[in-house]
């Protein structure tokens, strides 16, 4: 009888204790009241979720954002909607596939043509659990889109960056970079492919690549930081039914896209915060990675099979 009750009541209390456990699991707010008038940021993957809201709050800080999107006609309603909602009208919107390097290029060519300055990086955009499928280049989608095309786009922003120092990128990677490894005899899922695994292992490329990125640039004014957002409530399952199964029931336990946005917005923004170059967060603290993730012989060997497979020189 107990039982039954319980189990009727169950679903009801969770609901009703939902707010107080998002709350918990939410904790880590950026609290820098740093503003940003004549600051450039460029925000990947910034028409919906998580980018969407940081790009909200840097352009509240006085920023120009740009708005780097596959899709650039949501792209400029999201562009009108954030000038509309903060008064900046310095919001605009640029084409970015990063499946495809000529759109990379051809996005990075346009600002560098355009800009002067590039102070605040977030790459943001990703791509989860898709079905086995290949970018305009060739590659595993997840390592492609997640790991190469932000890897090229760094690159070739990389000058007007230090120029532009003191600068910061961002990586937006994840908890699940856990259950990443990099085999570099199938880094295409070439030989064997799990969707949900392949996005682990793009995530852990994420924060080898920010390490290995921290070590290259010291002293040169640009610092890198990546950042496990949470479990944020967003369009990022779109790929797959079975997980938007599950991200809409257990959806109130999650973050808000705001919620989401706060320690990457911590890390771009937060005064002092050069000395913890290279490092890992979540929830607006340092936190610890896998050992794989450490392991800097394999963060330099990726460094080197990323250049070579996007045909830039390796030094
Ligand atoms: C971000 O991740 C990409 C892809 O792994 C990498 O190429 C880039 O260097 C990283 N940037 C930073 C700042 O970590
Ligand atoms: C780094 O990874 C390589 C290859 O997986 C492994 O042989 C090596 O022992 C690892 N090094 C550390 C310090 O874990």
């Amino acid at each position: 009888m107990i039982g039954v009750l319980l189990l009727l009541f169950l679903p009801f209390l969770l609901y009703i204790a939902a707010p107080q456990i998002r709350k918990m699991l939410s904790s880590g707010v950026c609290t820098s009241t740093v503003q940003l008038p004549g600051k450039v940021a460029v925000v990947t993957g910034a028409n919906t979720g998580i980018g969407k809201e940081t790009a909200k709050e840097l352009a509240k800080r006085g920023a120009r954002v740009y708005l780097a999107c596959r899709d650039v006609q949501k792209g400029e309603l999201v562009a009108r909607e954030i000038q509309t909602m903060t008064g900046n009208q310095e919001v605009l919107a640029r084409k970015l596939d990063l499946a495809d390097t000529k759109s990379i290029r051809t996005f990075a060519e346009g600002f560098l043509a355009e800009e002067k300055h590039l102070h605040i990086l977030i790459n943001n955009a990703g791509v989860m659990m898709c079905p086995y499928s290949k970018t305009a280049d060739g590659f595993e989608m997840h390592m492609g889109v997640n790991h190469l095309g932000h890897f090229l786009l760094t690159h070739l922003l990389l000058e007007k960056l230090k120029e532009s120092a003191p600068s910061r990128v961002v990586n937006v990677s994840s908890l699940a970079h856990h259950l990443g490894r990099i085999h570099f005899h199938n880094l295409q899922g070439e030989k064997f492919y799990n969707a949900g695994l392949a996005y682990c292992h793009s995530k852990l490329a994420n924060i080898l690549f920010t390490k290995e990125l921290a070590r290259r640039l010291k002293g040169s004014g640009i610092t890198a930081y990546s950042v496990h957002p949470g479990t944020v409530n967003s369009d990022l399952v779109r790929h797959s039914s079975v997980m938007r199964f599950f991200w809409r029931l257990f959806s109130f336990f999650f973050k808000t896209p705001q919620q989401g946005a706060q320690t990457s917005l911590y890390c771009a923004l937060t005064e002092g915060l050069e000395i913890l170059n290279g490092n890992h967060f979540s929830d607006c603290h340092v936190a610890w990675v896998s050992a794989q993730a450490r392991n800097e012989t394999v963060a330099r060997r990726l460094w080197d099979v990323s250049c070579d497979l996007l045909g830039i020189p390796v030094d």
